[in-house]
């Protein structure tokens, strides 16, 4: 979490947190041995070639990289697009069907750099579309960045740190749901966390203990959710303020709890004496959408926005105690300290303490009602968000369905972010009815509220188990270390259950998607700090073969170690069925710099694609392609983050290898599963944002021509004591000039109009 005062606002990712000391096995027999640029910028830095774009000059923030390949300044660059070979006379029948010409990418790959700018290919353009505090109605002021905008405003402003979104078409009317609407639509958007040095005038404050109740109401409203009406003017998509689509929803949103929770003594709390109902959303990560055209919204690192202060520990139940722990629930004083900002319920509800006579008279369970996925159905400005608890609650990135089969299952894939957490799905009771396509919330308490919930363990030999999370598997309803005696439970305490179960501890699962082509699921998984090759304990594990490396890596003078940059895993069903319990699995990609060694840069990747730290990722049903972004602070010293398109091949187009991994004197051998190595045609990188920003979040109009991407948190790594001084902001993106950093949607299209990256 961030610091408050005059500290640094934070250079680690606030993300990257662990609670899982559990030992449920994870890598028996999988140890086979153990032994002992296209750089050139237009308009560049210092507003010296400020653009124009929809009219708003934008000091050089948003860049394009000009010309074509005479302007590399980089050497080993992949060639551009390759015309596809043009098939000459055939002269006579044969029975050898031809194989078509590979997919091309129609932009030359981007050159990794530091700019405090966005770096796009050569024919591509970006807008900015929706930047922190932007009024999302026609009567709100417009945003005067210098900490001085209003809390209350902020219900009608964009909230800080944009992540996941999903495009839903509207009607030329924009009157109604239309798949195929490309020029007129919704984006839900989650607006995860905050860079409180900008939000407030002199960054976040606390004296004596106490927040300022006029900071912390504003934070509570720069949290949370938005929907938003976009609209394509003179062909440029723009946000329509007079939309009546367009809504805020904060971390005091009113929500009802739906699915196994609903009604628990474990969620009873002063605002809802018979546990139906929670407010507010906290640390939205990533999202999903659903067959029925509802948009999901996921919990992500909630457990430090809550305090335990004066919690009696003696009235805490082994239970409790245990989840606590296993979630990292603070046991004091933490996180943002909302709780400290006044006696009023607004504040109250962030503190755990058991302090009432009773759970109905106090927030004791408050944390119970955070760490799902919430359903929002962005046609329906007035609905209620419902907290969908069948599909567990950890520190949720995405909820992504397969396809969806008459008469099958609707399944959901999702993973939990901290260092060692699960890979999950969830597969619905009610099997698929396509008249439920339009049936929005009420489809999603059909599908959503009854199923079972599944973590994944890996095997060695590249297969796999979805392993039950129900009172019926005895390794739940026996656990010595949390007593489970209702599904409610299981879906309360989903880790300690998967701990149970015997799921594999995984390098932080982020996002992940499913390919179009085949029903295969990419899952990124974002480094782990934990993976050592000697002395295993607690948290500290060692590799596994779908975690195979632990090795060291300098960013300048300061030595990381881990799974420094991460990697992405990829599984395929069995039988292509989503609802099976088994599957196979490999690696589609491990992330390196291009310059490490083979042991670490094991699929070879170049200086057109190498990478560090995957986090979104997002295959586009148009193009096929799949788009990868970063969140990367280990090669940060090299390179802004970034996003890349991919063109995957399919689990077993690689083969099984093997891992040396090294830290110090410790070495250790791992077998795995890897992918065919991409290359520069079917692995490019397509942007770069500017200085300490992270790219995340990514949408696309069901025409693929435009691209909306999120930029969040550029700057944040200035410091609090730096503000008064405009010139030591790390970044001044996307207003240039003096401004202060903004988090902020961008619109990405082809400048001849064509589809984005393909
Ligand atoms: Fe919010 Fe795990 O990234
Ligand atoms: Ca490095
Ligand atoms: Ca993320
Ligand atoms: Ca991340």
């Amino acid at each position: 979490m961030k610091e408050q005062n005059n500290t640094q606002i934070s250079n680690i990712d606030a993300d990257d947190i662990g609670h899982n000391d559990s030992d449920n096995g994870s890598f028996e027999n999988v140890l086979e041995s153990r032994i002992s640029r296209r750089g050139i910028l237009r308009g560049g830095l210092g507003g010296a070639a400020a653009m124009m774009f929809g009219g708003v000059a934008l000091g050089g923030a948003l860049s394009a990289c000009g010309g074509g390949s005479t302007d590399n300044t980089t050497g080993n660059q992949t060639p551009g697009p390759t015309p596809a070979p043009t098939p000459g006379p055939v002269p006579a029948p044969t029975p050898t069907p031809t194989t078509p010409p590979a997919a091309r990418f129609n932009f030359n790959p981007v050159a990794k750099n530091m700019l405090d700018a966005l770096t796009l290919p050569a024919g591509y353009s970006a807008t900015v579309l929706y930047a922190l505090g932007d009024p999302i109605n026609t009567t709100t002021a417009a945003y005067k960045n210098d900490g001085s905008d209003d809390a209350a405003s902020f219900d009608f402003r964009a909230g800080d740190h944009h992540d996941g979104m999903n495009y839903f078409g509207l009607n030329a009317a924009g009157t109604a749901r239309d798949l195929n609407g490309s020029e007129r639509g919704l984006i839900a958007m989650n607006h995860e966390n905050i860079t409180d040095a900008f939000l407030h005038v002199a960054g976040a404050t606390t004296t004596a203990g106490v927040r300022p109740a006029a900071e912390v109401d504003k934070e509570i409203r720069a949290h949370g959710v938005a929907v938003i009406e976009v609209q394509k003017t003179a062909g440029k998509f723009q946000l329509n303020r007079s939309s009546v689509y367009n809504r805020r929803i904060t971390a005091q949103t009113p929500m009802d709890l739906y699915g196994p929770v609903r009604g628990s003594d474990q969620v009873k709390t002063l605002y809802s004496t018979d546990g139906t109902k929670s407010r507010g959303t906290v640390n939205n990560c990533a999202t999903g959408d659903t067959p029925w055209g509802t948009f999901l919204t996921c919990e992500e690192n909630w457990a430090g926005y809550f305090s335990r202060t004066g919690d009696v520990l003696a009235s805490r139940s082994a239970n409790e105690l245990a989840s606590f722990g296993r979630y990292g629930v603070p046991s004091g004083a933490s996180g943002k300290k909302w709780d400290t900002a006044g006696a009023a319920d607004v504040y109250k509800r962030w503190n755990l303490a058991n302090s009432g006579a009773s759970a109905l008279a106090d927030y004791r369970n408050e944390a119970n009602t955070f760490g799902y996925v919430v359903e929002i159905d962005p046609y329906a400005a007035s609905s209620t968000p419902r907290k969908r608890t069948h599909l567990g609650r950890f520190a949720h990135e995405c909820a992504v369905y397969a396809p969806v089969v008459a008469g099958k299952p609707v399944v959901f894939y999702m993973g939990d972010d901290s260092r060692n957490e699960y890979i999950y799905k969830y597969v619905s009771k009610a099997v698929w009815d396509s008249a439920d396509a339009t049936k929005g919330l009420a489809a999603g308490d059909k599908y959503l509220d009854e199923g079972t919930l599944y973590v994944a363990k890996f095997n060695a030999d590249g297969s796999g188990t979805w392993l039950p999370l129900t009172l019926a598997n005895t390794a739940i309803s026996g656990y010595a270390g949390f007593a489970f005696a209702s599904l409610a439970d299981i879906c309360i305490h989903t880790r300690i259950a998967a701990d149970a179960a015997g799921a594999t501890k995984m390098d932080r699962p982020e996002w992940c998607s499913v390919n179009p082509k085949n029903g295969e699921v990419y899952y990124t998984l974002t480094n782990n700090s934990n993976r050592v090759t000697t002395a295993a304990s607690g948290s500290k594990i060692l590799p596994d073969a779908a975690n195979p490396r632990a090795y060291e890596d300098m960013k300048g003078a300061s030595k990381q170690t881990g799974n420094v940059n991460g990697h992405i895993i990829r599984t395929a069903e069995a039988g292509a069925d989503a609802a099976a319990t088994s599957f196979k699995w490999d690696v589609y990609v491990f992330a390196a710099e291009a310059k490490a060694g083979a042991a670490v840069n094991l699929s070879a990747l170049t200086d057109d694609n190498d990478m560090s730290s995957p986090d979104g990722i997002w295959f586009s049903p148009k193009s096929g392609l799949l788009w990868i972004q970063t969140d990367d602070g280990a090669y940060s010293d090299v390179t802004n983050c970034m996003m890349l398109a991919a063109i995957p091949g399919k689990i077993g187009d690689g083969g099984a290898t093997k891992v040396a991994n090294t830290i110090g004197a410790a070495t250790l051998e791992v077998s795995t599963h890897k992918g065919k190595n991409p290359d520069g045609e079917s692995l490019r990188r397509f942007l770069v944002g500017p200085k300490d920003c992270e790219i995340t979040g990514v949408a696309e109009t069901p025409d693929g021509k435009t691209l909306f991407v999120n930029i969040q948190h550029p700057g944040e790594d200035t410091k609090v004591a730096d503000l008064a001084d405009p010139s030591k902001f790390t970044s001044h993106w996307p207003d240039g000039g003096n401004a202060r950093p903004r988090s902020a949607t961008i619109v990405i299209t082809k400048n001849d109009g064509g589809t984005i990256g393909i």
